[in-house]
């Protein structure tokens, strides 16, 4: 009996994958223009890559230097896929500067491969002219199985003199504390 539920959680605990998952924009997002799942952002035009060298946001972190930001018309792009876990977290940065009501960032948590299964979504919506342009984090806690393959879905829009943009994201495992995950990890100390 014991012989038995050792096997159990064994199987249970190898199945859990509690690999912190961590993108920030800097490097390779061509490659997430040329892997797109399914048909979810068919018809859409893509986010673009921009750098806040060009722009009047100071960055989150002195690691940063690049963010994606949408069109005026409803833009998407999907992440790589990586395994989830029922539990799991996935945070998003982000930072809108609304001019509009129509400014928006709307993120969902596909499965793959059967894409039509939402396993998370959270968004960044200007209510009213009282929305506090600034940085925000879209925390989600994802459902569906204990463990699938996934990807992260971006939609949104900023009208020509707004500013809407995601600087980086990370999925935490539910076995993970978040500080065992951190986006930019802090520089190396110079010797002197
Ligand atoms: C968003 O989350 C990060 C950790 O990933 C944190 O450092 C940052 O302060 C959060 N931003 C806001 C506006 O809460
Ligand atoms: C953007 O701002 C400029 C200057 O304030 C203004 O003339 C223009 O109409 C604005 N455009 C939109 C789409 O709101």
């Amino acid at each position: 009996m014991l012989c038995k539920l050792l096997i159990v959680f064994t199987l249970v605990s190898h199945a859990v994958s509690d690999s912190c998952v961590r993108y920030t924009f800097e490097e390779n997002y061509n490659n997430w223009l040329e892997n797109q799942w399914g048909s979810v952002c068919d018809n859409f035009p893509f986010w673009i890559a921009g750098k806040y060298s060009d722009l009047d946001v100071t960055s989150p972190n002195e690691r940063s230097n690049s963010f994606i930001t949408p069109l005026s018309s409803l833009s998407c792009v999907s992440s790589f896929i990586f395994t989830m876990n029922f539990g799991g977290t996935i945070e998003v940065n982000t930072f809108v500067k609304a001019t509009q009501l129509t400014d928006q960032i709307t993120i969902l948590v596909h499965m793959h491969p059967n894409v039509d299964t939402v396993v998370g979504q959270g968004s960044i919506i200007p209510l009213d002219q009282n929305f506090v342009a600034g940085w925000r984090n879209v925390t989600m806690t994802l459902i569906g199985p204990p463990t699938y393959e996934g990807f992260i879905n971006i939609m949104g829009m900023a009208s020509p003199n707004s500013t809407v943009l995601v600087d980086s994201l990370r999925y935490i495992p539910p076995s993970m504390d978040e500080s065992e995950c951190i986006i930019y990890e802090n520089l190396p100390q110079t010797k002197n």
